[in-house]
């Protein structure tokens, strides 16, 4: 049955809805090792189109959309199907369930919002788990639906990727090993939904009521049609988990040796996290780039004094690999690029020729963007910083910093560095290039789709700047192997590796 055409939902709302159907092996798989005896009551807390019910008539579905609902209510016609939000539905409801397998809606923080998520947030503080409000949807609806398990009961779901590193994903795990007697994590390379940016993975728990103290975690580079999850499974101890890994999974994906020759070295004495040694911020936003970001032909057209024009970095593709250079500024003056920021204090006596720019039509509309709306006064662009490095924080094979050595400023494309002492720039910039940085980058970073790592400031603190000439070149060549592996699992193309 072509899955998608049953529903009218558009690419779009099935995106917002966290609506991508899961393939029929996965749903097998995962059913069979859910279900026990025929007499199991199963659950799937987001049934859709039913998938995963029509694989066991003794089941309940929940189903927000009502058209996939009526469509699961066909295909499935023994299971009953409630048609309306899951979590309203457990907040009352008595069932209690054998097991239960499904595939969550991934639906994301910022379209995760209203009462769902008000009513998703309170039942899974009243289990224990509590959730921040950068939780995307998933998390809270396995907590909840765990919560609804007889002793004993166990469920498996397709789960994102994002278990294994994002920080909401944490009080969901913790959730788990203090009420399941086996946690086991499948990270599949292999994507079971290619049109999605995320990977995903699976989750199965075991023995409801119970407790562990391990993670299983296997590590596999497809998925294979089975009634049990892989035998082969790292045994992943919840301390270490938490207070060597930062409560993320992705680092074992690296084999243990690799993991250990990073841990050994991390924690030496003369290693240092970045945050010890600078202070990682985004860049300004200005709000109408186009506005704020000037030709210096303009500039020179508008007389534009050049105590309120600041050279500025739009994006990290026009950096260079390690400086940033008054020369490079002049090359770019002469091609007359927009990347001269129009800097005007707060308080300054406004020259003719700035406020005369500012009274342009372009200023006119300029000050109607709600960035510029919302703060006073309007044409003055805040917390515009002239940092000692640059930092991308999109990268394809690896972050760069750059040495800003020609006083630029950079806008929110780009991550700015300012290091706590002055002397510590060439210490930084020597550890830098290693191939331990590129790994702890890939440690602390996440994926963020398309191949592409992404390093939020907090995650670029954590990042581990080693005394280099102290690491065996044997050391490094696995640790080298480590950032690759960590590469392919972000799908960054082999071709462009070398
Ligand atoms: C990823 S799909 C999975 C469907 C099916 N279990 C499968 O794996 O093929 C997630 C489903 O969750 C539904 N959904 C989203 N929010 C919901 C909510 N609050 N309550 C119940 N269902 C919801 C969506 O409409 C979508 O059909």
């Amino acid at each position: 049955m072509p899955q998608l055409e049953l529903f009218s939902t558009s690419p779009v709302s099935r995106k917002d809805a966290g609506a991508y159907y899961t393939p029929d092996h996965v749903v097998w798989s995962l059913v069979r090792w859910a279900v026990r005896s025929e007499a199991d009551l199963m659950l799937d807390p987001a049934c859709g189109d039913g998938r995963f019910i029509s694989s066991h008539a003794h089941s309940i579905g929940v189903e927000r959309d009502r058209q996939a609902a009526a469509v699961a209510k066909q295909r499935s016609p023994l299971s009953r199907v409630h048609s309306g939000d899951f979590f309203d539905w457990a907040a009352i409801t008595s069932e209690r369930f054998d097991c239960a397998a499904g595939n969550p809606p991934f639906i994301r923080y910022q379209t995760f919002s209203g009462e769902v998520r008000e009513r998703a947030f309170r039942l899974s503080a009243k289990l224990g788990a509590d959730f921040t409000g950068l939780t995307a949807s998933w998390a809270p609806f396995l907590v909840v639906t765990a919560s609804l398990l007889r002793l004993g009961g166990r469920m498996a779901f397709v789960v994102p990727a994002a278990i294994g590193h994002a920080p909401y994903a944490a009080p969901l795990l913790e959730y788990l090993i203090g009420n399941f007697a086996t946690v086991q994590i499948v990270a599949v390379r292999e994507k079971f939904f290619p049109e999605l940016s995320e990977d995903c993975w699976l989750l199965y728990a075991d023995g409801h009521g119970g407790a562990t103290e391990e993670i299983r975690f296997s590590v596999v580079d497809w998925f294979a049609l089975s009634a049990e999850p892989p035998r082969q499974a790292a045994s992943v101890p919840v301390a270490e988990w938490r207070r060597t890994w930062n409560r993320r999974l992705r680092p074992y994906l690296l084999n243990d040796s690799i993991r250990r020759i990073y841990q050994s070295i991390a924690i030496r004495q003369d290693s240092r996290a970045f945050g010890d040694l600078a202070t990682i911020g985004i860049g300004y936003v200005s709000g109408a780039n186009r506005f704020f970001h000037l030709r210096p032909s303009e500039a020179d057209f508008w007389r534009i004094p050049e105590d309120y024009l600041q050279p500025t970095v739009r994006n990290g593709k026009v950096l260079p690999d390690r400086e940033l250079t008054v020369d490079t500024i002049r090359a770019w003056l002469r091609r007359d690029q927009p990347m001269m920021l129009l800097r005007v204090p707060k308080t300054a006596q406004l020259p003719r020729s700035v406020a005369n720019y500012l009274a342009t039509e372009q200023g006119r509309r300029a000050r109607q963007a709600y960035k510029c709306r919302m703060r006073h006064p309007w044409y003055s662009v805040p917390d515009v910083k002239v940092p000692d490095f640059f930092l991308t924080y999109m990268s394809g094979r690896a972050p760069s910093l750059v040495r800003n050595s020609a006083s630029a400023t950079c806008t929110n494309a780009l991550h700015a560095v300012r290091v706590h002492r002055e002397g510590d720039v060439d210490l930084i910039l020597r550890r830098w290039s290693s191939p331990f940085v590129r790994l702890s980058c890939e440690l602390e970073g996440h994926p963020l789709g398309g191949g592409m790592l992404k390093l939020e400031p907090r995650e670029a603190a954590r990042i581990v700047l080693p005394c280099t000439e102290k690491i065996s070149t044997d050391a490094l060549i696995e640790i080298d192997e480590g950032a690759s592996v960590m590469r392919a699992w972000r799908h960054y193309p082999m071709e462009r590796w070398n």
